[in-house]
């Protein structure tokens, strides 16, 4: 069958779309990377579906952070085999495609252990996308995991302009891709390859496409999104600081973002963005790992505790209603009880909105995972434990300051009843307001009346 190969022009015009359903794993980055592949298979003739039952291609868009990440990945391509058997006794058929960093890690063992894929892609190759499903319906078996020279993107359409029924309001750009920190517990340097800026002329192109399509909010992503830098208009060299400037003047975007951000790489001119940017939103995400020296070195993290709480303060003193989110790793190789104490120290001198906390897991191939002092897992879970204790104990707090402010919503959704809307704050919490308000994409003026548990109430001033 060739039918599949062609264009959505030259398909005859009695041909049922292929289907495909895409299940993203992971990061936010994944979420925006499968969107673009699933951008380029509806130019390839693809509808996209919402279950596995109903699609002829199913694309797993995997990550690798968490712990047996490949294992999972592996059992659900044994319930795969089982469907693709059932679907061939009924004269059908069903391809598979594995994406992502478990793509990039594990390569072609992938089609050895479950011979039901028919490609596994990297996260540098999604480019080569349609044409290795075209290979694959060949009868070849294809595995596209090198890192190429040439910008992935710039085989990828960027963002069309679907509709904000399609998008959102609030929508994610991807100008920085992979990472040369090289944490010692961290796969990312190895599944997504060294750091890579996307020029400045794709980013205004896709920020436009985005504004003119009635999104109001951009979040910029990368693994290190701060590392960014490129060849501004003016002919200087722009780092993110520059970046957000520009595009805070495209009309229509009213709100900016960026994440995931290492400290090392907070620029003067970025500090200073978040000080004179209305656009840029109080909030940021500036993952610390530790409190502990000892442990910030051995992690390989090149900045101490004070390094980081300095830091924080020049980030305060610029804009002080910023609010903090982090990561945090527990039980990490060598980590004894005074380590752990000055990580909690560090949360409580820092307070924080929001986190996110693990407890230390080896991935395979990284220096972590050939420490020979590795933390007894019983210890780890107490003091996880402990941490996340403070840390909520911190989120709460931070939503119980929040009443009684007055703050601009973007109106993202509608609420579960259907008299209520629901918005984002500044600082990225949802809020439940009074449907009658305004419609999605309005930013409206509130005071905020009542933390809930994951989100918060308000309602309107005049
Ligand atoms: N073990 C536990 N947590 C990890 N992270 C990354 N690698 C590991 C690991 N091996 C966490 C870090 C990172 C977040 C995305 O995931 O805190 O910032
Ligand atoms: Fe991983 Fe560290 Fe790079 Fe973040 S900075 S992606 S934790 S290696």
């Amino acid at each position: 069958m060739t039918q599949a190969l062609l264009t959505p022009d030259a398909k005859p015009s009695n041909a049922e779309p292929k289907k495909v359903f895409v299940k993203t794993y992971g990061c936010q980055m994944n979420v925006y990377d499968s969107e673009r592949m699933g951008d380029a298979l509806t130019r390839d003739g693809y509808q996209t579906v919402d279950s596995v039952e109903a699609a002829d291609l199913v694309l797993i868009n995997t990550c690798h952070i968490r712990e047996k990440a490949a294992e999972k990945v592996y059992s659900q391509l044994g319930r795969l085999a089982k469907l693709k058997k059932q679907r061939n006794a009924d004269g059908g058929d069903l391809m598979v495609a594995v994406a992502g960093c478990v793509a990039q890690a594990e390569g072609s063992e992938i089609i050895r252990r479950a011979p039901v894929v028919d490609v596994v892609i990297g996260p540098q190759t999604y480019h080569l996308l349609p044409e290795a499903l075209a290979k694959a319906r060949r009868g070849e078996r294809v595995v596209e995991t090198d890192f190429p020279a040439e910008d992935k993107f710039d085989g990828l359409p960027v963002a069309p302009e679907k509709s904000i029924r399609a998008r959102g309001v609030a929508a994610f750009l991807t100008v920085q891709e992979g990472c040369d920190k090289f944490c010692t517990f961290c796969v990312v340097p190895y599944t997504r390859g060294s750091e890579v800026s996307r020029p400045v002329d794709r980013i205004l192109l896709e920020a436009e496409r985005l504004a003119a399509a009635g999104v109001r909010e951009i979040t910029l992503l990368g693994q290190n999104v701060n590392a960014w830098h490129g060849k501004g208009a003016d002919g200087r060299e722009w780092g993110l600081g520059e970046l957000l400037r520009r595009l805070a003047t495209i009309d229509g975007i009213d709100r900016l973002r960026y994440t995931t951000s290492h400290p090392r790489d907070m620029d003067d001119a970025l500090i200073a963005a978040h000080g004179d940017l209305p656009e840029l939103m109080p909030y940021l995400h500036l993952p610390v790992q530790s409190g502990s020296d000892r442990i910030l070195k051995a992690m390989n993290r090149r900045h101490t505790g004070a390094d980081y709480r300095r830091l924080v303060d020049r980030i305060r003193a610029a804009r002080p209603d910023i609010a903090l989110s982090g990561d945090f790793i527990v039980g990490f190789p060598g980590e004894t009880d005074a380590d752990f104490e000055d990580t909690m120290q560090l949360i409580r001198d820092v307070r924080y909105a929001a986190a996110f906390s693990f407890k230390y897991s080896i991935r395979p191939g990284t220096p972590g995972a050939g420490m020979d002092n590795q933390v007894d897992e019983a210890v780890k879970t107490e003091r996880l434990l402990r941490l996340q204790e403070l840390l909520s104990q911190q989120t709460r707090e931070f939503g119980q300051q929040c009443v009684g402010k007055t703050v601009e919503l973007l109106l993202e959704k509608p609420g579960r009843n259907t008299d209520q809307i629901v918005g984002r704050s500044p600082w990225l919490q949802p809020v439940i307001v009074d449907a009658k308000l305004g419609k999605i994409g309005d930013i409206v003026k509130v005071r905020i009346t009542q933390p809930g548990t994951s989100s918060l109430f308000a309602e309107p001033v005049e």
